[in-house]
C-alpha cells in the first residue's frame, strides 16, 4: 500500500472510532467551517459562529465537542453550564480576543460610563461579563440598529468590522483597536492583479477584513453568508477573502465554480490565510479528548451567570 494509502487508511478509522465514541457517550460534535476537512467530514453540525452558539443552545447532547476556537467552545459552556464542553486543543485561541485584555477594557468601559457595550463573540468571557450585547459578524448589523440612536455605543474587539458597521449603519461608535491576524494578511495589490486576470470574478469578504479590501468587495459577510452568496449567485468565479478553510464547504456546494482563494501580502507560498489557531485541533486531538473526556472546559459559576445575559440577548435578537 502506498503511504497516501496507508494515511488515508488510518484518517479513516479514527473517523469511525470517533462516531462509534460519539454515540456511546451522547456526545455532539460542532465544527466552525475553519477547520480541518477531516473534521468537518465527522461533524454533526458545521457552522458559523452565530449558527454554532444557536446549536450549542439547543443540544440534548450530554458533551458537546466543540471544534472551533477556545471562545466558542465558552460560549457553549455558558449557553449550557451543566453539560461537558470538550475543546481538543485548549491553546486554540484567537487573536482578535486576545487583542482585548479585560483589565484595560474596564478601563475604558469606566471611562464611558453611559456608553452601550456590544462585543463581537470573537472575545473572552470576562469581556463578555463586561458587555450589554454580543454579536457576531451575521448578526452584527441588526444587534447595532436595535439600539436607540441617541444612546452611544462601544465596539469591541474589531476595529475593521466596527469601523465596517459605521458605514452601513451610519452610526459612530468608538472602537476598541483590536484586529485577526488572518484578515489583515490580505495584500489588495495582489487582490486587485488577480482580478485583472479574472475580471467576471466577484470580491466576496469577511468583515474582519482591512477597509481597503472591502471596499472592492461585492458582498461582505460572515462564513454562512459567504457560503449562501456563492450558492445562489449567477457569476461562476469567485476571489475568497477569509480563511481558507470555507473553501472544502465551497467546492462541495459549488463544485462547478472557480473559487480562487485571496493572495495574502507575504509571498505566495505562506499560509497567512490559514488560522493556526483553528488548526490546532486535529482529528487525533478530537479522539483523544472525546476518548479521555478532556480537555475541558472550566468556568467559574459567577463568571458564566454575568457572561450569560449579553449572549442570550443577542439569541433573542436574531
Ligand atoms: P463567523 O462569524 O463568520 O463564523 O466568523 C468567525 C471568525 O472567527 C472569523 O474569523
Ligand atoms: Fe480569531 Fe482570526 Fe482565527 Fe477567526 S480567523 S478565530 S478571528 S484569529
Amino acid at each position: 500500500m502506498s503511504e497516501i494509502s496507508v494515511k488515508t487508511e488510518e484518517k479513516r478509522n479514527l473517523q469511525q472510532q470517533v462516531k462509534q465514541l460519539k454515540k456511546e457517550k451522547n456526545a455532539i460534535i460542532l465544527a466552525h467551517y475553519y477547520q480541518e476537512p477531516e473534521i468537518q467530514e465527522i461533524a454533526d453540525f458545521i457552522g458559523d459562529s452565530l449558527e454554532l452558539a444557536k446549536k450549542a443552545a439547543q443540544t440534548d447532547a450530554k458533551i458537546i465537542v466543540f471544534a472551533g476556537v477556545h471562545f466558542m467552545a465558552e460560549t457553549a459552556k455558558i449557553l449550557n453550564p451543566s453539560k461537558k464542553v470538550l475543546l481538543p486543543d485548549l491553546n486554540a485561541g484567537c487573536s482578535l480576543a486576545e487583542s482585548c485584555p479585560p483589565d484595560a477594557f474596564r478601563k475604558l468601559k469606566e471611562e464611558y460610563p453611559d456608553h452601550m457595550v456590544v462585543t463581537y463573540i470573537n472575545c473572552s468571557a470576562e469581556i463578555k461579563t463586561l458587555s450589554d450585547i454580543v454579536c457576531t459578524s451575521s448578526n452584527a448589523e441588526k444587534i447595532i440598529n436595535s439600539i436607540p440612536e441617541d444612546k452611544p455605543i462601544i465596539f469591541a474587539p474589531d476595529k475593521n468590522l466596527g469601523k465596517y458597521l459605521m458605514q452601513k449603519t451610519g452610526r459612530k461608535m468608538l472602537l476598541w483597536d483590536g484586529a485577526c491576524i488572518v484578515h489583515e494578511a490580505f495584500s489588495l495589490d495582489k487582490l486587485l492583479e488577480l482580478f485583472k486576470q479574472n475580471p467576471t470574478a466577484m470580491i466576496i469578504a469577511h468583515p474582519e477584513s482591512e477597509e481597503h479590501i472591502l471596499k472592492v468587495a461585492n458582498y461582505i459577510g460572515s462564513t454562512s453568508g459567504m457560503l449562501n452568496y456563492v450558492k445562489s449567485s449567477d457569476h461562476d468565479t469567485f476571489i475568497v477573502a477569509t480563511e481558507a478553510g470555507i473553501l472544502h464547504q465551497m467546492k462541495k456546494d459549488v463544485p462547478h465554480k472557480k473559487l480562487i482563494p485571496a493572495p495574502a501580502k507575504e509571498d505566495n507560498t505562506c499560509a497567512c490565510s490559514e488560522c493556526a489557531f483553528m488548526k490546532m485541533n486535529t482529528l487525533q486531538k478530537l479522539f483523544n479528548c472525546l476518548k479521555n473526556e478532556s480537555p475541558e472546559i472550566i468556568l467559574e459559576k459567577d463568571l458564566m451567570e454575568k457572561a450569560h445575559k449579553p449572549i442570550v440577548r443577542m439569541l433573542e435578537l436574531s
